[in-house]
């Protein structure tokens, strides 16, 4: 099973922070990227971004929920697991060709030294939030090589450009 993390995050690696949501208002390009990459797919997220991101979630993802909670019930149909290791072994089981992590910050830093590829849009600037910032985890350079690199420039939608990186190890 392929193992991939999808990621947006600023130039100093910022994807959200501790009280829940992304550092940004949605990014258009962005977000059809994500919306066209995770189509049909089985997905890793944590509790807190599953929480965040369950009324988006359509009938044709398939949900893996990593929680310490043994009580933890989702309002949406997905499957939970209690750690890393034992939800590998669940989408194994389940016989998925690949497994896309979707975050949060906890799940990247769990899962980028098990990663076959990184989807990583990069976004030309800085952001700041609100309270603890959540970071992409660094990764290993030497590790990855890159497959595919799309640029965009600034535009009237985002005053900043946006690259889309396929990082394969
Ligand atoms: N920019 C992006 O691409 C992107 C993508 C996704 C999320 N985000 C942002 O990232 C932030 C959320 O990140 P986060 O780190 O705070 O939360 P998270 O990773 O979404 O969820 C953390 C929770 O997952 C569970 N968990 C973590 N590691 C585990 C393990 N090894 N075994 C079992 N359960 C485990 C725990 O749930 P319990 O507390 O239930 O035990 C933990 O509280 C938000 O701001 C969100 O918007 C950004």
């Amino acid at each position: 099973m392929k193992l991939s993390l999808i990621v947006a995050m600023d130039e100093r690696r910022l994807i959200g922070s501790m009280s829940g949501g992304l550092p940004w208002q949605g990014i258009e390009r962005d977000r059809e990227h994500f919306r066209s990459y995770v189509k049909g797919k089985a997905l890793l997220l944590g509790r807190k971004t599953y929480e965040e991101m369950e009324g988006w979630l359509d009938s044709d993802h398939r949900p893996y929920i990593l929680t310490r909670n043994r009580n933890y019930v989702p309002k949406t149909s997905a499957r939970v697991a209690f750690s890393f290791d034992e939800v590998i072994r669940l989408a194994e089981k389940e016989r998925e060709s690949e497994l896309v992590v979707c975050g949060g910050a906890a799940i990247y830093e769990r899962a980028i030294n098990s990663a076959d590829l990184i989807i990583l849009t990069i976004l030309h600037t800085t952001f700041t939030v609100q309270g603890t910032p959540k970071f992409f985890p660094d990764w290993d350079t030497k590790k990855f090589n890159e497959i595919s690199r799309q640029e965009f420039a600034p535009s009237e939608k985002s005053d900043f450009s946006i690259s889309i990186l396929h990082l394969e190890s």
